[in-house]
């Protein structure tokens, strides 16, 4: 197959992860015979620094055509002092927006040989493998009215969706839970939001078109405790803008390795925005210390979900678990002194894995 990809390496340790996620993409192509052409565009401080804006109209337009996007991080120090409409994480908003990505995926998944390294029992994250998958343009953080009033001593924000908002998050649900363990936690607080209710009569209307899909319905408190007490209970996860935010930022310290995770924003097409979770680590930027395997399971989603190629995902994932129970790490890793690797050792013994 032949396919397109957008690089925007962005800022900080961006660059070094990117290349490293698109060293192994290309070693995907010759190993199973496809032909990935890589385009590198600016965004972030990056493209500020050169253009005068955070997305220039050049990198959002090079997006739109092509097959899929991936991307390192974006910000800085240097950036700190810019008006809003002059910093990085805006162009990574105007992306998003641009090109109406509409649904963030998180995975998070527990490394047998890392499980030391997680805040919690490690009899307790021990197989943790789960998908938050959050709705990301709707909502409370979109909708208005959102203002004060009586010289600000009242407060208004509005929690706003649209039929056709929930029912393509709940699609987006149903589909990555068909790729998985076949089972859905839709979150809600439908014992007090109408949105929720709503929520709830989309989610039973879809589940007749899975039916092969375990649907439960579950309220967001009780979610958040289960995440922390028993987080193997979960599979896929479908839930709306504000819940999603929290609880996926809960989920990501289960493993208690930033570095180690990757996302996606998708929409309904195959086109999908690929980044790792972390920042752009701007502490070890230019010291080849940075963890690249949050971009390259990034590119692992971005096979998986924009390319439906699930053997050379699945290949990718298995060279990464291969290297990691070999005791290799990066710094940010607990693993013994010994073997700990730099950005492009760890990137190397991936590709020779694979
Ligand atoms: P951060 O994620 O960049 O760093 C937090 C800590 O984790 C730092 O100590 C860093 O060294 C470490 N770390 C992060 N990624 C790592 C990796 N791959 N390997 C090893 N260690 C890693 O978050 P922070 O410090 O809050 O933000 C730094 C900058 O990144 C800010 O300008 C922030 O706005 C931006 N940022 C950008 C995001 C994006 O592009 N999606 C997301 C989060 C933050
Ligand atoms: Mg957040």
């Amino acid at each position: 197959m032949q396919k397109k990809i957008v690089l925007l390496p962005g800022d900080g340790i961006g660059p070094a992860v990117t290349e490293a996620a698109a060293s192994v993409l290309q070693q995907v192509a010759d190993i199973f015979s496809h032909t990935f052409t890589f385009q590198e565009k600016q965004i972030g401080g990056a493209a500020i620094d050169t253009f005068g804006e955070p997305l220039p109209a050049d990198t959002l337009q090079a997006c739109k055509e092509a097959d899929a996007i991936l991307l390192g991080a974006v910000g800085g120090p240097e950036w700190d002092r810019q008006p809003p409409h002059l910093r990085p994480e805006k162009g990574l908003l105007q992306l998003r927006k641009g090109l109406g990505l509409f649904a963030n995926l998180r995975p998070v998944k527990t490394f047998p040989s890392l499980l030391s390294s997680s805040p919690l029992k490690q009899e307790i994250v021990a197989g943790s493998d789960l998908l938050i998958v959050r709705e990301l343009t709707g909502g409370l953080y979109f909708g208005t009215p959102s203002e004060r009033r009586d010289e600000g001593q009242t407060v208004v924000d509005t929690l706003h969706y649209e039929r056709n908002e929930i029912e393509r998050i709940v699609e987006t649900g149903f589909q990555s839970a068909m790729l998985r363990n076949k089972r859905l936690a839709s979150v809600d607080k439908a014992n007090v939001l109408e949105s929720s209710k709503l929520w709830r009569e989309i989610v039973d209307e879809k589940r007749k078109d899975y039916p092969e899909v375990a649907v439960e319905h579950m309220l967001v408190d009780s979610t958040a405790m289960k995440l922390i007490t028993n987080p193997t209970y979960f599979d896929v996860i479908v839930t709306e803008n504000l819940f999603g935010d929290i609880l996926s930022d809960e989920a990501s310290v289960l493993t208690g390795s930033l570095g180690l995770l990757p996302s996606a924003s998708l929409r309904a097409d195959a086109l999908g925005l690929y980044e790792p979770v972390h920042g752009s680590a701007p502490d070890i930027a230019g010291k080849d210390i940075a963890n690249p395997l949050g971009a390259i399971l990034s590119a692992v989603m971005l096979l998986r979900y924009s390319f439906g190629m699930e053997k050379e995902a699945d290949a990718v994932e298995a060279a990464v678990n291969e290297v990691l129970q070999s005791g290799f790490g990066t710094q940010d890793m607990q693993v013994k002194p010994e073997s700990i690797v730099g950005t492009e050792k760890m990137t190397s013994l991936v590709i020779e894995q694979l």
